[in-house]
Formats: C-alpha cells, structure tokens, sequence
C-alpha cells in the first residue's frame, strides 16, 4: 500500500511538473526570449539593452540633488546633440524614460557603441538619425544622475 501511494505521489509530481512547464511556454516570457534570440540577446538585453548595467535597478523617489548635478552634466555633454522637446541630432529626450527602461537608458548612455551595434531599437535609430551617438566619458554613477534628472523632466 504504501508503494501505491508513493507511486501515486511521484505520478502527481511529474504531472505538475509538466504541467507547469507548458504554461512557461506559452507566457510572454518565453515569446520574448525568442524575440530577444532572434537578435542574438538575452531576454534582459533586449528589454534593458546591453552594457555594464545587467540586472534591474530599484528607483525610488527621485533624488532631487542627483538631478540637479545629472541636469548639468547633461547641459555639458548631452545637449550638443539632444534637446528635451524636439528631434535633433539625436531624438527628443524629454519622455525617454517612458519610452525605454532605466536599465535601457543607462546602458545606453554608457555604452552606446555597442548599443548601435547589437540592439535592434538602437539600429533603427541609427538609420533615422544617421548619427552615431558616441560615449562621453560619463561615469556609471554620473550617468545615475542624468537618469534622475531625465525622470524629472517626464511629464
Ligand atoms: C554626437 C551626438 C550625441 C551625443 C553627444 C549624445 N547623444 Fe544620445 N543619441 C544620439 C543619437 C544619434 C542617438 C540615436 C542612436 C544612434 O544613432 O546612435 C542617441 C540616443 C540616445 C538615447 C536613446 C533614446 C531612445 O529614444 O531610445 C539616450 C537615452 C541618449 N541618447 C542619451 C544621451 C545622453 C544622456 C547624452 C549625454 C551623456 C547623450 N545622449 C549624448 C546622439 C548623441
């Protein structure tokens, strides 16, 4: 008797088992990450695009002192190239952040050559813009900065 009901436990276990996986195919997810392998990219990459920042980031309220420095190194290093409302030598900056992710937009900033080079949504712009966005020599903690700044200006 107590074979039965092992038998039948382990019967249940691999039911479930299998069960679970076929949802897993057919979520979003996995639509995703055969998008993102179309691509050559990870899942993450293709959301969160490629560079040194590789895992989500938490975002708080935004830091009002950050952005207040990420506003002017943006005035420094950004603004030769971009404005907030209108296209320039690269796109309107104002809504980036409800465009892309802030993962998107940091590596982006830190790393945009091989952004142009890997990420889908980077090509297509490159082809509008025709215009390589180059790196500016921005720190990651720098590029934190223009990250709230840019949340601040969201409307
Ligand atoms: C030489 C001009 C140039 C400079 C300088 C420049 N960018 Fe760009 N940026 C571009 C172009 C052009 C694109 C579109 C992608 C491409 O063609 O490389 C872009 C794309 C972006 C994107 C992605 C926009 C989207 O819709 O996904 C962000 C974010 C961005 N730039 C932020 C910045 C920040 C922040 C700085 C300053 C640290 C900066 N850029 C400096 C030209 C520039």
């Amino acid at each position: 008797m107590k074979k039965i009901i092992s038998a039948l436990f382990l019967i249940t276990l691999f039911v479930n088992a299998c069960g679970g996986e076929k949802t897993d195919i057919s979520s979003g997810d996995s639509a995703k990450e055969k998008l993102a392998q179309k691509f050559g990219l990870t899942s993450f990459e293709y959301e969160n695009g490629i560079g040194p920042v590789k895992e989500k980031i938490t975002l708080g309220q935004i830091d009002m002192i950050k952005s207040k420095t990420g506003e002017k190194i943006f005035t420094e290093k950004c603004t030769q190239c971009h404005k907030l409302d209108e296209r320039y030598t690269g796109p309107a900056l104002r809504d980036v952040i409800s465009r892309r992710t802030p993962e998107f937009i940091l590596n982006q900033i830190l790393n945009p050559e091989e952004m142009t080079k890997r990420h889908p949504e980077v090509k297509k712009m490159l082809a509008q813009y025709a215009t390589q966005m180059t790196f500016q020599n921005i720190s990651e903690d720098d590029a934190k900065s223009i990250l709230e700044y840019l949340r601040s200006v969201n409307k």
